[in-house]
């Protein structure tokens, strides 16, 4: 009896860790990816398994790679379409469409007797393209059409004449010998016909008619199809023809909601609606290219070496390539914009640059710079830097739009890349008040002191402007709030991956709480401000500078700007910011991480918009399964993880666990969670399981050394993406 409970117990952990990485199922390495000499990139590909399957339609991804007649390899789709080539970038493929001729039989006397043919390719998932493709008719007597199938959705066409044949002119296609006609958007299926009153069978050309659909810009009339009629011949019969297809018959809203089936798998890839009927494409995201559809399929391009581009900076500018994207930086000892003007040598600026001096100088002794020199001589430990001006501007391009992270009303985020290479998030805001001017060296000693691996490092700050501009690590993989709320991974985040970043999230207040000298108050604790690296690695940010030990509290009051859906009731009553309003706010991102819902959402029924309120109301009306995320419901220690929301969220600060017990609590159901059950001897697991409840928190008192970093002037600013 024991043993089978025991693989229950063993296998239960792996499937939820597994689905982390489920995506849409990516195609062997070992499948066929040439034909002839046509590519044929995913989600095409020759062979089961190899393509994107949508069923058994009469054209699909599958191909087939057959030997021809004139003895290559070409890759076929469906029955007999030759594909010429596939566009991953434009979400097309080339296939060979047949030319039909309407030909007048002298034998007979009369014109051949099919005068109308068509395809239907309407449960496909390929369109065609009404950007690339017309109708075009060939003939000196010439009415075609192409129209639905049923012929009540659309038609349309065009007549070719020759009034004189000694007027056909080669590459003009507009009436003589020749015309064209633009088809509707979004259809797959036509007929193309001709007008049976008129015909080419009469005069010194030759006896057929001409009509196709294809690619306009890989047509040239010549005058010698009409003529001598040797349209069919000099073409082999065949023309290109422009097909548009998706990945997916949803939109990108819709699929992005499914991540089992979402097909834009690649990390810097996006997601495109076909603008050419419903449906949904993939693409790599600007300054990366390849395949959208593989994972690690969009690369970096290097625009710097590209030989396809230009080079993107002005001489004697150099390049520097940085992912999707590159900066411009002036050689040494000359200034300027690398990009789109000219770099000058400094010394021709002298006189402007004394006063610029004099002007930086100012700013850096008004924000407390001295004081801060000072310290970092005494301290040599210390890895902070004071920026200058230049070294900034040249790290974001002179603050380039194109390297802006994100804008808040009060400020903006740019990436940057220092000299040694170093990716850098600089903030840069708009207001700063007189007193957090003198304080602000100051503060930046004891914000560069943080050093715990689970916060974002604070590199320095550059105080030789108005308003100070802080530097920060760069976090690559976005904030908490995108990874559950952006669609694309949503819940597909397992339970101790969850566990993880809540763990790490709340060991890093804890720190802040505890650990850091003078105690720090993080004010503003949200999904937005948690920070996710390459590994699920949780950066606690946006503490941002200023009031520490505040003297008088009205004026601490004011700085305070929480954000709704996470501030601390009691903190309305009492105005007062304590290490306890951090907690409920942590509270409400265990909810988050719990339910994959919103802290606030507008949009929900009246009883559903506050998530902490819900949230309480549905735990004490025992009905937690209608508001848990699915995908972790069935997990073991969600009631506990549930419960201790329940206690950070008390409408009573004092009530509330510090921040240490939460993180200890978290680490014991991470340990739950994480243990390998069979290979542990029994004795430890059963310590795991009977150490401390959440419901044994015992009241601490409050210390009132507890210092505030909140400063509104450095909110509202969107972290790094
Ligand atoms: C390709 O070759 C296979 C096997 O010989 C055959 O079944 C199939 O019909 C061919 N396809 C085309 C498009 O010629
Ligand atoms: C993909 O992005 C490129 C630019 O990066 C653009 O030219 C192209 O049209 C896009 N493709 C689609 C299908 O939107
Ligand atoms: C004309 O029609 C006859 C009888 O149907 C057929 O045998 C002949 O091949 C046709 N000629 C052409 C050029 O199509
Ligand atoms: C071709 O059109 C002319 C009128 O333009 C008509 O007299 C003739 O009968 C038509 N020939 C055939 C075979 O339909
Ligand atoms: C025929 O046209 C109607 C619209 O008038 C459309 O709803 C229907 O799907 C069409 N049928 C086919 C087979 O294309
Ligand atoms: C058009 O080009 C062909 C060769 O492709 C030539 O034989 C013909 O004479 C040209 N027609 C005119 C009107 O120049
Ligand atoms: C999500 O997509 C998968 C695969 O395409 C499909 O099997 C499943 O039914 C979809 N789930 C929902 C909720 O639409
Ligand atoms: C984060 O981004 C990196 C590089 O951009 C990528 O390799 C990785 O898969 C991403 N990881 C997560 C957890 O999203
Ligand atoms: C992520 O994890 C890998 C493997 O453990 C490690 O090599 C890498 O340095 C980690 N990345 C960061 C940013 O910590
Ligand atoms: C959300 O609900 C909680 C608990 O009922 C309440 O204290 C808080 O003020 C509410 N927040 C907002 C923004 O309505
Ligand atoms: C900018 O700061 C002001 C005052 O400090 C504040 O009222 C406002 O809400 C802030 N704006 C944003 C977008 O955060």
């Amino acid at each position: 009896m024991l043993l089978p409970l025991m693989a229950v117990l063993i296998a239960s952990p792996w499937p939820a860790a597994a689905s982390m990485t489920t995506a849409a199922a990516q195609p062997s390495a070992a499948c066929q990816r040439r034909c002839g000499d046509v590519d044929i990139p995913y989600p095409f590909g020759i062979g089961l398994g190899c393509y994107l399957f949508t069923g058994e339609d009469d054209i699909t991804f599958g191909l087939t790679c057959n030997l021809t007649a004139d003895g290559s390899y070409r890759p076929f789709c469906g029955e007999a379409l030759q594909v010429i080539d596939i566009s991953i970038h434009r979400g097309q493929a080339r296939i060979g469409n047949d030319i039909k001729p309407w030909c007048y039989n002298a034998t007979t006397r009369s014109m051949d007797e099919q005068s109308a043919w068509g395809w239907d390719i309407s449960d496909s998932w390929f369109r065609l393209s009404d950007e690339d493709n017309r109708l075009v008719v060939v003939g000196c007597n010439s009415l075609a059409y192409v129209t639905s199938v049923n012929e009540t959705e659309y038609m349309t066409g065009c007549m070719a004449t020759c009034p004189s044949v000694g007027r056909l002119e080669n590459g003009s296609c507009s009436g003589m010998g020749c015309c064209q006609a633009a088809i509707p958007r979004g259809i797959n299926s036509y007929v193309v016909g001709f007008e049976e009153k008129f015909n080419t069978s009469s005069g010194a050309v030759g006896p057929c008619s001409y009509a196709v659909v294809l690619e306009a810009a890989s047509f040239e009339f010549r005058t010698t199809y009409v003529t001598t009629g040797d349209f069919v011949e000099s073409t082999g019969g065949k023309v290109p023809l422009v097909l548009d297809w998706v990945v997916g018959k949803e939109t990108c809203r819709e699929a992005r909601r499914n991540a089992t089936g979402y097909m834009c798998v690649s990390r810097d890839s996006v997601c495109v609606d076909s603008r050419n009927g419903p449906g949904y494409l993939c693409n790599c995201s600007a300054g990366f290219e390849g395949n959208p559809y593989l994972l690690d399929g969009c690369q970096d391009i290097n625009e710097c070496e590209d030989s396809r581009f230009k080079y993107p900076c002005s001489v004697p500018g150099t390049c520097i390539n940085t992912p999707g994207g590159f900066r411009c930086s002036c050689p040494d000892k000359t200034t300027g914009n690398a990009y789109y003007g000219t770099c000058e040598a400094k010394k021709s600026q002298l006189g402007q640059k004394r006063r610029l001096a004099t002007v930086k100088r100012r700013y850096f002794n008004q924000h407390g710079g001295l004081l801060l020199f000072e310290e970092m001589k005494s301290n040599q430990g210390l890895s902070f830097t004071v920026f200058t001006k230049e070294e900034l501007e040249e790290a974001t391009n002179k603050f380039d739009e194109r390297n802006v992270l994100g804008k808040g009303g009060n400020g903006t985020v740019y990436r940057g890349t220092l000299k040694d290479g170093r990716v850098i998030a600089i903030k840069r805001c708009k207001l700063i008040n007189e007193r957090q001017k003198k304080q602000f060296g100051k503060e930046m000693l004891i914000l560069s002191q943080i050093n715990h691996r689970n916060i974002v490092k604070l590199h320095g700050c550059c105080l030789e402007v108005e308003v100070p501009m802080l530097v920060y690590e760069f976090i690559p993989n976005g904030t908490l709030y995108q990874l559950i709320h952006g669609g694309r991974h949503g819940s597909r985040i397992s339970f101790t991956t969850r566990l993880k970043i809540a763990h790490e999230a709340a060991e890093a207040l804890a720190y802040l709480h505890s650990w850091a000298s003078p105690p720090i108050i993080h004010g503003d604790v949200k999904s937005p401000n948690m920070l996710i690296d390459e590994n699920y690695t949780v950066k606690v940010s946006d503490f941002g500078a200023s009031t520490l030990a505040p003297t008088d509290e009205a004026q601490f009051v004011t700085l305070v700007q929480g954000t709704c859906g996470y501030l601390d009731p009691e903190y309305m009553q009492t105005c007062k910011l304590t290490d306890k309003s951090d907690v409920y706010s942590f509270g409400v991102v265990l909810l988050e991480l719990l339910t994959c819902r919103k802290a606030l959402n507008l949009q929900a029924l009246e009883e559903e918009k506050n998530l902490s309120s819900h949230f309480l109301l549905a735990l004490s009306e025992n009905r937690l399964e209608g508001i848990l995320d699915s995908q972790i419901q069935s997990e073991q220690s969600i009631e506990q993880m549930a419960d201790l929301a329940k206690h950070c969220l008390d409408m009573s600060s004092e009530k509330r666990p510090s921040m240490r017990q939460v993180a200890e609590e978290l680490d014991r159901l991470r340990k739950v969670a994480e243990h390998p059950w069979g290979r542990h001897e029994s004795e430890e697991l059963e310590k795991l399981l009977v150490r401390g409840s959440p419901s044994t928190f015992s009241e601490i008192e409050l210390s009132n050394g507890y210092v505030s970093l909140t400063d509104s002037a450095y909110l509202g600013i969107q972290s790094p993406r």
